[in-house]
């Protein structure tokens, strides 16, 4: 079974081909136009997609080696996201099945995420627990089988990446904010300043990130830290990113592997941009080696938001018989374990 899968539900506009579960190719084109905003614009993403989706679908196809004949089926992401983003993907998906006359499946955007960690081998064993923090998404998952999962906790508000992204903001650091303070966490402390680490309930898999954001702002004032001031004292602004990107490691780490404990797993999976962080890395290589849990993390590019995923998805469904309807909209607040 020859899948094209298609991802358009933020700033990515990716398409790949998956050959009976095995990666043929997979294209992205990152939405640069952002960067200046400080954040997606869901308008200026919807038009970049439009640009963007045709070409890239026929430089997967390219890569691949594979004709639009020769596709069985295929698969778009139908939601969580941007509105106007998911339809562009979602519609042409549709149009191209109609077209070549193949069945269709709509993916949902986690559930993708979820799946990161089997396009590649060596592949997580069942059950594993899966944490995926993105800019969107922070949310920690206990999968019992292809497909299957059960969902332990999400965040009540700001996910992890965006917690990056608005602390680089209030930094004047730039955007996207998580990329940066890595970068120049590495010359700072993580020690330097005490950031609250918002566990909420201690037992629970609950996350809340909105007031960590708000404690940098009251540091930030206390101290009269501008942009400016701290642009000329790079030692501050590196103590900074490091102590803020601890205080998010330590909740990350210290949840996922309560709940790894609990659960029973053996393996662990991370997925999502967040799971680029150097830090966070570090922290799970250490942590799993001392509790001899195997650890997932995809390569960069399947971490972020990218077709592969939503070809894998599509592929474990349509291996299921779980196939959609045509009229199937885009849902811009799914959920996980939503139907179809
Ligand atoms: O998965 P992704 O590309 O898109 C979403 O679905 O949101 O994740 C993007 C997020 C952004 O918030 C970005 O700041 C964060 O991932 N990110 C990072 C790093 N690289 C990307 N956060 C922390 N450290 C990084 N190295
Ligand atoms: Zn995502």
């Amino acid at each position: 079974m020859t899948v094209l899968g298609i991802e358009t539900s933020c700033d990515e506009t990716s398409a790949a081909v998956l050959r009976d579960g095995s990666l043929l190719s997979n294209v992205t084109a990152t939405q640069l136009v952002h960067a200046k905003f400080g954040g997606v614009v869901p308008e200026l993403a919807s038009r970049a997609h439009v640009r963007m989706i045709t070409p890239v679908v026929q430089d997967a196809l390219a890569k691949a080696g594979v004709s639009p004949e020769g596709i069985d089926t295929i698969a778009a992401v139908y939601g969580p996201g941007l509105i106007g983003s998911i339809l562009v993907g979602l519609s042409f998906g549709k149009a191209m099945a109609i077209g070549l006359g193949v069945p269709f499946v709509g993916v949902n955007h986690i559930e993708a995420h979820l799946v990161s960690n089997f396009i590649e081998e060596p592949r997580p064993d069942f059950p594993f627990v899966s944490l995926t923090v993105s800019g969107g998404h922070t949310q920690l998952v206990l999968v019992t089988g292809p497909l299957e999962y059960i969902l332990l906790g999400e965040t009540r508000d700001d996910a992890a990446g965006e917690a990056f992204d608005k602390a680089a903001k209030m930094l004047g650091i730039g955007y996207p904010g998580g990329p940066v303070i890595d970068k120049l966490a590495r010359d700072g402390s993580p020690d330097a300043i005490q950031f609250p680490r918002p566990y909420l309930d201690e037992d629970g898999y609950e996350f809340s990130f909105s007031g960590l954001k708000t404690s940098l702002l009251y540091y930030l004032r206390k101290h009269q830290l501008t942009e400016e001031r701290l642009q000329r004292e790079p030692r501050l602004l590196a103590d900074l990113c490091a102590s803020f990107q601890a205080a998010i490691v330590d909740v990350l780490v210290q949840k996922l592997f309560t709940a790894a404990g609990r659960h029973g797993a053996t393996s662990i999976a991370v997925a999502g941009g967040v799971a680029a962080n150097s830090a966070l890395r570090r922290r799970l290589e250490f942590e799993s080696a001392k509790r001899k849990l195997r650890l997932f993390i995809p390569r960069f590019e399947y971490c972020t938001d990218n077709g592969a995923m939503i070809a894998m998805a599509g592929y474990l469904k349509a291996q299921k018989g779980m196939y959609s309807d045509l009229e199937l909209p885009a849902v811009p607040n799914l959920r996980i374990g939503s139907t179809p």
